[in-house]
């Protein structure tokens, strides 16, 4: 299991540096589950400095594929790892929604990612429109085939997957714990076609979208939701230390 938190645009240095502690302190000693925080990309140092010694652990939002280049205001696979990161967050909708990322996008980072081993946390999910036609799986289906598509991993624990449905991020609104572990079942269907079964049945699958303190436990109890990924509540260390707890409660 795994509980990130994803800061998105909303911390400054001393917010990062206070966040960061109080995480730290509000989650303690996790024993079955792994935690990460992902603050903005101005924060990844001082945020380092501050996880040192404790288990949680870094991870940025966005890269560019490739290594080094002329590629003004992006930053690559390699640079975060120096940065000490061990995780980044690839296809958020948000990237997709307001920064035109494709599947193949998406793709050519996940490659980067991996081959520079870090650990990318694959964002895929429907909107309302979709999810109203009835055509959810097939978008999801498609988004993770292309986005997997030629990447090779030979663990399970070099791959994240996450579902957020569009219409539950930032909304108040949660798939229910039904509606998480049907999609959580495809997409661990497609991971078990993609790297067998040794492999594919231990890839984390997490849940996003509105998850706090009151609807983790009971998402996080179904069988193929291995964690979450968090934005609203991850910004309050109390909140997020809940839904760590939780996550402990339910392995
Ligand atoms: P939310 O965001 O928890 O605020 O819905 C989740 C995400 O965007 O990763």
């Amino acid at each position: 299991m795994l509980i990130a938190g994803n800061w998105k645009m909303n911390t400054d240095l001393p917010t990062a540096r206070q966040l960061a502690r109080a995480v730290i302190s509000s989650v303690g000693k996790t024993r079955n589950v792994l935690v990460a925080v992902c603050p903005p990309l101005t924060n990844i140092d001082a945020v380092f400095s501050e996880l040192h010694g404790s288990s949680v652990q870094l991870g940025a939002q966005n890269m560019l594929a490739g290594e080094f280049g002329a590629y003004t205001g992006e930053v690559s696979a390699p640079m975060l790892r120096a940065a000490g990161c061990r995780y980044v967050i690839l296809g958020h909708s948000e990237r997709r929604q307001y920064f035109h990322e494709t599947n193949q996008i998406v793709n050519q980072k996940i490659q980067s990612a991996v081959a520079s081993k870090l650990i990318p946390i694959v964002c895929v999910g429907e909107s309302l429109e979709v999810r109203e036609a009835g055509k959810a799986q097939d978008l999801v289906t498609e988004q993770l085939r292309t986005a997997l598509d030629d990447v090779p991993i030979h663990s399970d624990v070099e791959l994240v997957i996450a579902y957020e449905p569009v219409w539950a991020i930032g909304t108040g609104r949660t798939a229910t714990p039904d509606q998480a572990q049907e999609m959580h079942a495809a997409i661990r269907a497609i991971l078990v076609d993609l790297y067998g079964s040794e492999t594919g049945r231990k890839v984390d699958i997490l849940y996003g979208g509105s998850m706090n303190p009151g609807n983790a436990a009971e998402l996080l109890s179904r069988e193929d939701v291995g964690g979450g990924l968090i934005g609203g509540a991850s910004l309050k260390a109390e909140e997020f230390a809940a839904i760590v707890h939780a996550a402990e409660n339910a392995v």
